[in-house]
């Protein structure tokens, strides 16, 4: 078996997906049972995923995404990562069901004494926090995606008709082209030294 961090050299933003080759049935009903288990701050979930397969739908979808277009048509599953749009409907859904203290002592004082700008970031953290679980599960599926805020949120939500939860971004999952360009074969990865992103103390 690959170790995580085997993983985590062969993962990369793919730019060309291979148009015949698709993700399963199989897979996308696994993908979207470990979507599910996302972690999130006291377990609030201020979130919506929507897996796209429906070609009229997605294409629809990539003649809103920029520079994705492309990648969105050639590749066969598209997810939409959403928040949750009404803070007061977020507190009676998903915050009054969870235990007393966690309302009292950490949402309450630490989160929404801060307002409704930062209540509304810190929730859309929790989504942005399942991006990167779903993006390693994908790898460990041997299966390669892309993030993408390069997307017109606005059209997305209302291409999706989606009430209460706005669009944030999206991911395309499938099998890269042998040809692209940003493989990490070709492309090497990018990053800062060791040294100058993790500190020792
Ligand atoms: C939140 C987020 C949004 C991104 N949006 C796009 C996008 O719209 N289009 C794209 O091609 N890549 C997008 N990327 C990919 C990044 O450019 C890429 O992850 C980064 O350059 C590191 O390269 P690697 O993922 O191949 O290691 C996005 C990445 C993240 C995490």
């Amino acid at each position: 078996m690959m170790s995580f961090l085997d993983l985590a050299k062969r993962r990369y933003a793919t730019k060309k997906y291979d148009n015949v080759k698709k993700v399963s049935a199989e897979q996308i009903e696994e993908l979207k049972e470990i979507i599910r288990l996302s972690p999130s701050s006291i377990n609030s979930q201020p979130w919506k995923f929507t897996f796209v397969t429906n070609e009229v739908v997605k294409k629809e979808l990539a003649s809103k995404s920029y520079m994705n277009e492309n990648s969105i048509n050639d590749v066969s599953l598209l997810v939409v990562f959403s928040v949750m749009d009404d803070i007061e409907h977020f507190e009676q859904r998903n915050i009054s069901i969870l235990p007393e203290l966690w309302r009292t002592a950490f949402y309450e004082p630490i989160v929404k004494a801060n307002g409704d700008i930062a209540t509304k970031s810190w929730m859309e953290n929790q989504v942005y926090l399942s991006l990167g679980y779903f993006l390693s599960a994908c790898i460990s599926m041997g299966l390669d995606a892309t993030p993408m805020e390069g997307i017109d949120r606005s059209a997305y939500k209302e291409i999706l008709a989606q009430d209460g939860f706005s669009p944030l971004f999206a991911v395309t999952v499938g099998y890269a082209d042998k040809t692209d360009w940003a493989h990490p074969t070709v492309l090497p990865k990018s990053r800062f030294e060791l040294d100058e992103v993790v500190q020792s103390i």
